[in-house]
């Protein structure tokens, strides 16, 4: 299969493409970071918080024939509305973590729906399904996928094209451990507010989005899927 990923050069979408590379799928990755990027056959070096890289990547999106679009990239901004709030944080922020996913799910869902197959999967936060405090723009874009979710998910399910979103918790990642930095408690007050006691790592959201892809999953659309070691159930 023709697999794009946005935000491939680490992390979560680094884990997400190693899984689907050993599986024997096509991968498309995007980022800005060119050097990294050189580790994928096919790539689209791209800042998904502006219009042109929108436009470029959707551009490739429609040259490659997609047939799976994980909408990984995105970005924490620590955000105490009691300081107010920026434009220029609200724009880039809307851009990159809720625009850019449905402007490229647009641009990919015309191949999907010839070919009778598709999947949509949106990397969200649980910041998106609890409130995370000093965190309302971040939470706000993660929130706005989840409603774009369900929508996508009743105009496509006729046509074989399933939309998800996964809401991880804490994650072993550059953003993981620096939203980690950006709070006032430590990453070992953070751990002990979380059920399981420890953090998600990158693998086991790779592993969700490889189910998710699958043949079993043809079922599972519209779902906000939370994978956050407990967090989301209470302590
Ligand atoms: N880690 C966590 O604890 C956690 C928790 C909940 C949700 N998430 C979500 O999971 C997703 C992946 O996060 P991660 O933890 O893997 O983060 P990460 O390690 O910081 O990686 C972020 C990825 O997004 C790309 N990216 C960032 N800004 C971009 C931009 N302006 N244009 C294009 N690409 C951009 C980066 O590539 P370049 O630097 O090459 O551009 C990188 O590949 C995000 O949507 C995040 O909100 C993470």
């Amino acid at each position: 299969m023709n697999i794009l990923i946005t935000g491939a050069t680490r992390g979560i979408g680094k884990a997400i493409a190693d899984v689907n590379i050993k599986m024997g799928h096509q991968i498309f990755a995007s980022g800005r970071n060119e050097e990294l990027l050189k580790c994928y056959e096919n790539y689209c070096a791209c800042d998904l918080a502006t219009i042109e890289g929108m436009q470029k990547l959707g551009e490739h999106i429609q040259a490659n024939n997609i047939e799976v679009l994980v909408n990984n990239a995105g970005e924490f901004l620590y955000t105490p509305a009691l300081k107010g709030f920026e434009i220029k944080d609200l724009e880039h922020i809307t851009k990159l973590n809720l625009e850019a996913p449905l402007y490229l799910a647009s641009k990919a869902i015309p191949y999907m729906k010839k070919q009778g197959f598709g999947r949509i999967i949106n990397i969200g936060s649980i910041s998106g399904v609890m409130g995370e405090a000093n965190a309302s723009l971040y939470s706000a874009t993660k929130a706005g996928l989840i409603g774009a979710t369900k929508a996508l998910a009743l105009e496509l399910a006729e046509f074989g094209i399933t939309v998800n979103t996964i809401n991880p918790g804490w994650v072993d990642t550059d953003l993981g451990n620096s939203s980690c930095d950006d709070s006032d408690f430590s990453k070992e007050e953070i751990v002990e507010c979380i059920p399981q006691r420890r953090f998600v790592s990158p693998s086991e959201i790779a592993g969700m989005v490889k189910y998710l892809i699958s043949e079993e999953a043809k079922g599972v659309t519209g779902q906000s899927i939370n994978l956050c070691a407990g967090l989301s159930v209470g302590y």
